[in-house]
């Protein structure tokens, strides 16, 4: 047992000056089918935003942050997946393990309808953890969670993407970035927005065949639509939501597939849904993706090499300060807690 373990508590109704620096009970020893952690990161994501801003309200003292990465310090009775020393990194739905999706709410989901992983120890069973990446540091390793599998089953589970499929990406935050870096290692080729000039030349560097400005180019899907030769995207990440989505069904192609993914621009408004018929586009929305997602694309990563991109990481206690920089936009990647 260890005394005066740190965490993070959130006092409702929610705010960032409501997150509460606490001192944790240990958990203990694991039970069986349970494994315990240490947590070494975690990352930031616009859903955890959501909860910590008070805008998806969860229960007072909720431990926030969905994504939790570390080294695994004791295994329970049964265990046979991990061992002592595995570094892990956690799952977005325990309940998923594989299959068609159980779940359509965050009811589950750590860090939101459960306790997260602002915290140093956990026990839990081994449903809330998969093997992270060999030679991953922990920070990247906590990026998977939330971001990196939506990227992953958005492109590769529900789009089959192929070598020399268009894959158009908006904005340079988490999802879309490894969006982006999936698509060029499944050799794609890459259309990527950014409302900052700096932001499109990284993207350049990183691979992006085109870029385009959406805020000084409004019609930036027409713009999209004709860089293809009038062909138009394979795959659109779509994670601005209404106010991107008319631009968005230009830019793909007839058939193409629009994975619809974020709400960035809010959480309803109009759609030319005459245009996505007529187009017989595939609209399909997701949230994250299963454990068995999860660890199909730890295989993935290690076999490509891919890198999460982190842009700044803040300690455990500077919290309210990383969630500050999240809504700055100032990033690029992936904004990391490191404890
Ligand atoms: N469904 C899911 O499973 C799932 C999973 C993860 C995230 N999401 C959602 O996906 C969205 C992005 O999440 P995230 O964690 O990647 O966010 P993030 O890291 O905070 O990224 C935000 C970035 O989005 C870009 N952006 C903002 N408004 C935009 C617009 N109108 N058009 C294009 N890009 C815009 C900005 O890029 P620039 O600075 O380059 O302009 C900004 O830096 C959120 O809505 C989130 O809730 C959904």
């Amino acid at each position: 047992m260890e005394a005066g373990l740190k965490g993070i508590t959130l006092q409702a109704p929610g705010g960032l000056d409501r997150l509460v620096a606490t001192e944790l009970a240990d958990p203990g020893a694991p039970g069986a089918a349970e494994i315990r952690v240490r947590i070494h990161a975690s990352s930031l994501n616009f859903h955890d935003l959501g909860v910590v801003s008070g805008r998806m309200p969860t229960e007072d003292g909720r431990i926030p942050m969905a994504d939790g990465a570390g080294i695994v310090e004791a295994v329970g009775e049964g265990v046979t997946e991990f061992a002592v020393g595995d570094q892990v990194v956690s799952t977005f739905f325990p309940t998923w393990q594989a299959g068609p999706p159980p779940v359509a709410n965050f009811q589950t989901t750590p860090g939101d309808g459960v306790d997260g992983y602002a915290r140093e120890i956990v026990v839990r069973s081994v449903d809330y953890f998969t093997h992270a990446p060999k030679g991953y540091s922990h920070s990247e390793a906590a990026t998977l969670t939330t971001a990196g599998v939506t990227a992953w089953r958005a492109l590769i589970v529900d789009g089959g993407l192929k070598a020399g499929d268009v894959v158009l990406v908006l904005g340079t935050g988490g999802v879309s970035i490894f969006a982006l870096q999936i698509a060029k290692a499944m050799g794609a080729t890459v259309i990527a927005t950014s409302s900052s000039d700096e932001k499109l030349e990284r993207l350049r560097a990183m691979g992006a065949d085109h870029t385009i400005n959406y805020r000084t180019h409004e019609n930036w899907g027409e713009l999209a639509l004709k860089w293809t030769g009038g062909r138009g995207a394979d795959h659109v990440v779509e994670v601005g939501g209404p106010a991107t989505l008319p631009q968005s069904i230009t830019a793909a192609r007839i058939g193409g597939h629009i994975a619809l993914i974020g709400v960035l621009t809010g959480r309803a408004g109009e759609i030319p849904t005459a245009l996505l018929m007529a187009k017989h586009q595939r609209l399909q929305g997701l949230i994250v993706g299963s454990r068995a997602h999860q660890t199909d694309f730890v295989r993935g990563l290690e076999a490509t090499g891919i890198r999460p991109v982190l842009d700044r990481s803040f300690e455990l206690g500077e919290i309210a300060d990383a969630f500050h920089y999240e809504i700055s936009g100032a990033h690029f990647g992936k904004i990391c807690l490191e404890f």
